[in-house]
């Protein structure tokens, strides 16, 4: 293999419902492509077997465009890297398997990615984030999706430790059920920000999980929700209509607090206070409205993602592969996906 200074990486996620492939040569995005899956909206959540079915019939689909809108022949691209894991095992089967076929077919190296590490390291893409530039060593990343709610302390591009992350429910999860109790179709957080922009975030108070460390815990604050929904409506069947904003923007607003609180924490317990932050989440205008607020109050360097680059996508698969590539970390044809995520990430 020829090792090159400005290689061209392609990057193929597929660890949930999205099948997405980019090409980038160096941090450059030459081309970023998303195939969603709208199926899942009528089931309120991902259903695995479909999201690996629609999987093997998109993929190849989002590869030969990404390589169209690249303006590159396939011959060109030098590695493949991929989502090995965390996320639905089906899924992630289908992009190794389509990937070692890539490889083999064009004779180049394979690249494995840690979903987890890919959202974090989305800020070292070229226009990856609103800041204009690439955050130092070491930076607090709050990694917050559908899959996960982590603090992870980033010493080096390849060097992640998880501090503190959810015990139960993740967030984006949290967001989708509710979303869900409101009739409101899959991705649910879309719907609560939209509604909650017309709603008063004073209005209902909800009860903050007490957790200790820099651990998360959603499930028993969703309970208080359903529940707290369910009282109101016996009393009143038009509670939801009639308070529909309101409920959205005060569960927003206990939502983003529990983020906040647990980010102080970190930054007093690390002595770090650069933060990134990534993952679906974090396109939540109101979540980084807050945090621009409370880094300016508390003097920490924020960064946030570009919204092309908060869900996932493939450029943060290409850009993690890029990083690997350079520290000639390739894979062999046995690797095999993995569905949990791991609390050290190298
Ligand atoms: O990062 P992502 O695309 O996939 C995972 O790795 O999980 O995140 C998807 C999650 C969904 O749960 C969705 O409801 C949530 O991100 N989300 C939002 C917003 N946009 C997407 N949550 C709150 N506000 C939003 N604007
Ligand atoms: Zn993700």
């Amino acid at each position: 293999m020829k090792y090159k200074k400005d290689p061209i990486i392609i990057g193929i996620e597929s660890s949930c419902d999205d099948s997405a492939v980019s090409i980038i040569r160096s941090r450059k995005i030459l081309s970023n492509v998303i195939i969603g899956q709208n199926i899942h909206k009528k089931y309120g959540g991902i259903v695995p077997e479909l999201a690996a079915r629609l999987h093997d019939k998109n993929l190849l689909k989002a590869i030969d465009k990404s390589i169209k809108l690249a303006n590159i022949k396939k011959y060109q691209i030098d590695a493949v890297s991929f989502t090995i894991g965390p996320g639905l095992i089906g899924s992630l089967l289908i992009g190794c398997s389509l990937a070692k076929s890539l490889a083999i077919g064009l004779n180049i190296p394979i690249i494995t990615v840690d979903h987890i590490q890919a959202h974090t390291l989305i800020h070292f893409i070229e226009n990856g984030n609103i800041n204009n530039s690439y955050p130092n060593f070491p930076f607090l990343s709050l990694v917050i999706s559908g899959g996960h709610t982590l603090i992870i302390k980033v010493d080096d591009y390849l060097h992640m430790k998880v501090l503190g992350s959810t015990l139960d429910n993740p967030i984006g999860e949290v967001f989708d059920k509710i979303a869900r109790k409101f009739g409101f179709s899959y991705p649910g957080g879309v719907f609560i920000e939209k509604y909650s922009k017309y709603g008063n975030f004073k209005k209902f108070k909800f009860p903050k999980p007490l957790v200790k460390g820099l651990n998360f815990s959603f499930s028993g604050l969703k309970s208080y929700i359903f529940r707290f929904i369910d009282e109101k409506l016996i009393k009143d069947p038009n509670f939801l209509k009639k308070n529909l904003f309101d409920l959205c923007a005060s569960i927003q607003n206990i939502i983003i607090d529990i983020l906040i609180e647990k980010i102080h924490k970190a930054v007093i317990k690390t002595k770090i206070n650069r933060i990134t932050l990534s993952g679906g989440v974090s396109s939540n205008e109101r979540v980084k409205k807050v945090f621009l607020f409370q880094a300016k109050k508390n003097n920490w360097n924020l960064f946030i993602p570009n919204n092309l680059y908060t869900n996932d996508n493939g450029a943060m698969i290409a850009i993690t592969g890029m990083i690997k590539y350079h520290k000639k970390q390739f894979n062999s044809l046995n690797v095999t996906p993995y569905s949990k995520f791991k609390y050290f990430i190298n």
